[in-house]
């Protein structure tokens, strides 16, 4: 006790400089403070679980030992990767070649790469909202500013046209497009494709897609934007993470395609930013060419999962205030509540009174009243009993 008097006095005589970007805020959140109490609770249920490897999946199918060859001993730096870990990843999608791409430790990790790449500090990227809370930080951390441009819903998500062009200015540098978009498991549809690539070529600006959940369709599964002939310079980012739900492994890549002028100047900047840090493990990459053959073996599982949860929550949900929103693909359901009480308000009711977490649906930019959000991810017979608990306080 005597040390922390001792630290928090000199912390407040403490006149070292911290960057302002790095000000996140401390404080407890209500959220917060009712989720790490609830958690105390043996009778906790987490409906927000994004952890794959938490959540008993059979991963037999994925053999550790392709980590341990006598290869993974000698270091060849590569600023784009390993040849042959790019290749096994160009194997994945037609028409594009190795040299288009380049590996990093994470998709997070090539937002950083790719922000570097294309804003000054203070320049902004145009990003979906709702979406993944996760970009709001990326953005800050690389001084970039983030730019909201709504998906409206009308029996299923899409872009609007005119609010999308009305979001560029001229510190525009990228469009951010999620395909397919986490939490509303959105996938750009054609007319989608075709307002961004509009967008994108009328203000010269490139498209960074991200499509880490490219193969978790359940109505339907769109086609990639990595295609040979895109008609604007675009950055699609994929990664073990989702893909074969190993995010421990960390590995992700970002392939570059588009007009050639612009996507060779792009490689070789990126380049130098890839080899100024080196990131991604040899062993893994290694891996990658045996892991990848096997991926439909874990992903069908997650979708069997994801179905079961889906179908469980449409059951329990019937002649209930409560709807969903039209889930495409991904990990995630979306919630209509009635919206009488604030979101927060209203998930921090959740873990007390019911011990259930679920994210209020202004974590991901709804508006702040009537959304939730549940992880589709979990074990079934914990979702099916998380829902009853919790339905009856909605
Ligand atoms: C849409 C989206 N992109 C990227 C990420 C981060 O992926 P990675 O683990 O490769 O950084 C997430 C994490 O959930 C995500 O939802």
């Amino acid at each position: 006790m005597r040390l922390i008097v001792a630290a928090s006095s000199f912390d407040s005589m403490s006149t070292m400089h911290f960057a302002a970007r790095t000000d996140f805020g401390h404080e407890s959140s209500p959220f917060g403070d009712a989720l790490q109490h609830a958690k105390q609770d043996p009778a906790f249920i987490d409906l927000t679980v994004s952890n794959p490897t938490r959540c008993g999946f059979d991963y037999s199918a994925i053999p550790l030992n392709a980590l341990a060859t006598e290869a993974s001993l000698h270091y060849d730096a590569n600023s784009f990767g390993m040849q042959s870990a790019r290749d096994a990843v160009a194997g994945l999608y037609s028409g594009i070649s190795a040299e288009q791409i380049l590996l990093t430790a994470s998709t997070s990790e090539a937002y950083g790469y790719l922000f570097k790449l294309l804003c000054e500090p203070g320049d902004s990227v145009l990003v979906p909202s709702p979406s993944y809370p996760l970009f709001d930080l990326l953005a800050r951390l690389h001084d970039v500013d983030l730019i909201k441009y709504p998906l409206v819903y009308h029996d299923g998500w899409q872009i609007d046209p005119t609010s999308l062009g009305a979001a560029v200015t001229t510190r525009t540098r990228g469009i951010i497009a999620i395909h397919p978009n986490n939490p509303t498991g959105h996938y750009c549809s054609e007319t989608d494709r075709a307002v961004l690539y509009d967008v994108a070529r009328r203000h010269d600006l490139p498209l960074i897609v991200d499509e880490v959940f490219l193969d978790y369709g359940i109505e339907n599964m769109e086609r990639s934007f990595a295609i040979p002939d895109a008609p604007v310079t675009t950055f699609v980012m994929g990664g073990l993470s989702k893909l074969i739900a190993l995010p421990q492994m960390k590995l992700a890549w970002t392939i570059v395609c588009g007009p050639e002028g612009d996507t060779s100047k792009a490689l070789q900047r990126l380049e130098v930013i890839a080899d100024t840090f080196l990131s991604v493990a040899t062993p893994v990459q290694m891996a990658l060419p045996t892991w990848l053959s096997a991926r439909q073996q874990v992903q069908q599982q997650i979708l069997q999962r994801v179905r079961t949860n889906l179908a469980t929550l449409d059951g329990a949900i019937q002649g209930a205030v409560v709807s969903r929103l039209k889930v495409e693909g991904g990990w995630c359901a979306v919630l209509r509540v009635p919206a009488v009480t604030d979101d927060v308000a209203l998930a921090v009711r959740l873990l007390e009174e019911a011990s259930v977490a679920v994210h209020p649906g202004s974590f991901y930019g709804f508006p702040e009243k009537g959304w939730l959000v549940v992880s589709l991810l979990g074990n079934p017979e914990q979702f099916v009993a998380g829902l009853q608990r919790m339905l009856p306080l909605l």
